[in-house]
C-alpha cells in the first residue's frame, strides 16, 4: 500500500507500478536466487539496491515456498548486534505458534530468548542472552543451519554489508564464509554502497569472500528509460510535462535516483497540472534551500584546502584526472600531494565517490543537490 498519493517514492518502495526500470537488474537478482547463488550486490548510496531488493523480493514473495529475510546492518556494531538481529530477522519472519517458527523457537531455546516491544517501532524484539565470545561465534552459523534444514527456501539480504569491516572482532567474514558453504535451501545478497570497502571484501585474494559470490553492480538507470518513466508517470495523473523539461530534471540530478525522486516528487507535490520550467526552477531552488543549513554545516567540518577542492569537483561535475595540472591551477589547489590528501579525506567521508566500474572512472560529488549548490558559490 502507499502511503501517499504522491507515485514518486523517496523513502521507500510502493510497488511494481511505482518502480522505474531495473529490468535486466531484477531478472539477474532473481535467477541467482533461484539458481542458488550468493550475491554481492554493489550500488553507489541513493541509486536504488534497497529498492531493487524490496522490488525482488515482492515479485518474489508470490512464491509459496520462499521466505524472503532483508536486514539492513548500519547500525550494528559488532557481531552480537548481526547474530541478534539475524535471529530477529528469523523470528520475524516465521510466527512462533506454527511449523517454522515453532522449531525455531524449541532451536534457540538454549539462548534464553527474550522479546521485548521496541519503544520506537512498536514490534516485538527478539534477543539472545550469548554472552561467551566462542558462542557467539558458533550462533550464526547454527541459525543458518537450522533454515537451510527445514523444508523451504529463503533468501537473505544483509543491507549495508561493508559495516562489518568496523566490528571489532577481525572473523566475521571468515565465520561468515565458512557457514554459507553447506547452505542448501538459504541464499545470501550483500549489498553495500562504500565501493572500498566491498572491493575489500569480495575482490581481494587474500580474504574468505573471495571469488564466493556473483556480483552485481548497479548503474544509474538509462536516460531514456527514466525520461519515459517520468513522463508516463505524470500522464497518469494528467500532468503535461514535456521532453525539454523531462530531460533538464534528469541533466540536473545526473540520473541518481534519489535525487531525481525528490525533485518528480516535489513537482507532483506542487499540484500545478503544466508543468512549466519556471515551476521546475522553484522546486530546484526550494530543494536546496531545505538542505543549505546541512551544507553549511558540512563547510565547518572540513579543512579549507578540502572544501575548495570539493567546490573544484562540484563545478567540474566529473572529474577525471585529479592530480592534472591544469585542474589543480585552475582551482588553485597547491599541489599533487595536497589535492591527494584532502582527495583521500573527502572520499572516506563520503563526500565524493570515485566511479571505477565505468569505462572512465571518475569523482564527482555524492549528493547531486550539494553539487548543484556549490556550483554557485565563488571559488
Ligand atoms: N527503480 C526505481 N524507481 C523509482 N524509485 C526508485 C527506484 N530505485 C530507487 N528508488 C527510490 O530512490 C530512493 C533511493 O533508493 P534506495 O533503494 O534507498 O537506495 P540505496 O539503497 O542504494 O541507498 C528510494 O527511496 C526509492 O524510493
Ligand atoms: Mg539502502
Amino acid at each position: 500500500m502507499k502511503e501517499s498519493n504522491n507515485p514518486f517514492d523517496i523513502n521507500s518502495y510502493s510497488g511494481p507500478e511505482y518502480f522505474c526500470d531495473r529490468v535486466q537488474e531484477t531478472a539477474a537478482l532473481t535467477q541467482h536466487i533461484q539458481s542458488h547463488r550468493h550475491t554481492a550486490f554493489f550500488a553507489l548510496r541513493r541509486l536504488g539496491k534497497t529498492a531493487l531488493i524490496r522490488h525482488v523480493f515482492h515479485l518474489l514473495g508470490k512464491q509459496k515456498n520462499r521466505k524472503c529475510i532483508y536486514m539492513d546492518i548500519y547500525a550494528s556494531q559488532h557481531l552480537k548486534d548481526l547474530t541478534n538481529m539475524l535471529a530477529n530477522h528469523i523470528y520475524a519472519v516465521f510466527p512462533e505458534n506454527k511449523g517454522i517458527g515453532k522449531k525455531f523457537w524449541e532451536a534457540i531455546k538454549l539462548f534464553r530468548p527474550v522479546v521485548s516491544i521496541d519503544p520506537l517501532s512498536g514490534s516485538p524484539e527478539l534477543s539472545l542472552d550469548i554472552s561467551q565470545p566462542k558462542q557467539f561465534e558458533k550462533t550464526i552459523p547454527q541459525l543458518l543451519q537450522f533454515l537451510d534444514q527445514q523444508s523451504i527456501k529463503t533468501v537473505i539480504a544483509i543491507d549495508e554489508f561493508q559495516q562489518i569491516l568496523n566490528y571489532p572482532e577481525k572473523n566475521v567474514e571468515a565465520i561468515l564464509r565458512t557457514a554459507m558453504q553447506n547452505l542448501k535451501n538459504v541464499t545470501l545478497i550483500f549489498c553495500g554502497s562504500n565501493q572500498a570497502m566491498m572491493q575489500q571484501i569480495f575482490n581481494s585474494a587474500k580474504r574468505p569472500f573471495y571469488a564466493s559470490c556473483s556480483s552485481i553492480n548497479l548503474q544509474q538507470i538509462p536516460k531514456a528509460e527514466y525520461e519515459a518513466f517520468i513522463t508516463g508517470t505524470f500522464k497518469k495523473y494528467r500532468f503535461k510535462i514535456t521532453g525539454e523539461i523531462t530531460a533538464d530534471i534528469l541533466s540536473f540530478t545526473k540520473l541518481h535516483t534519489y535525487y531525481t525522486q525528490c525533485l518528480c516528487h516535489e513537482l507532483f507535490n506542487m499540484g500545478i497540472k503544466n508543468i512549466q520550467p519556471a515551476q521546475v526552477q522553484a522546486a530546484k531552488l526550494k530543494l536546496i534551500q531545505e538542505r543549505e543549513g546541512t551544507f553549511f554545516q558540512y563547510r565547518n567540518l572540513l579543512t579549507a584546502t578540502q572544501w575548495q577542492l570539493l567546490k573544484a569537483i562540484a563545478k567540474e561535475e566529473t572529474l577525471l584526472q585529479p592530480y592534472a595540472n591544469q585542474f589543480i591551477s585552475k582551482y588553485r589547489l597547491g599541489s599533487a600531494a595536497i589535492v591527494k590528501r584532502s582527495l583521500e579525506s573527502l572520499l572516506q567521508k563520503e563526500m565524493i565517490y570515485y566511479n571505477s566500474s565505468v569505462e572512465v572512472p571518475d569523482y564527482a560529488v555524492y549528493d547531486k543537490f550539494l553539487m548543484r549548490w556549490l556550483q554557485q558559490l565563488s571559488l
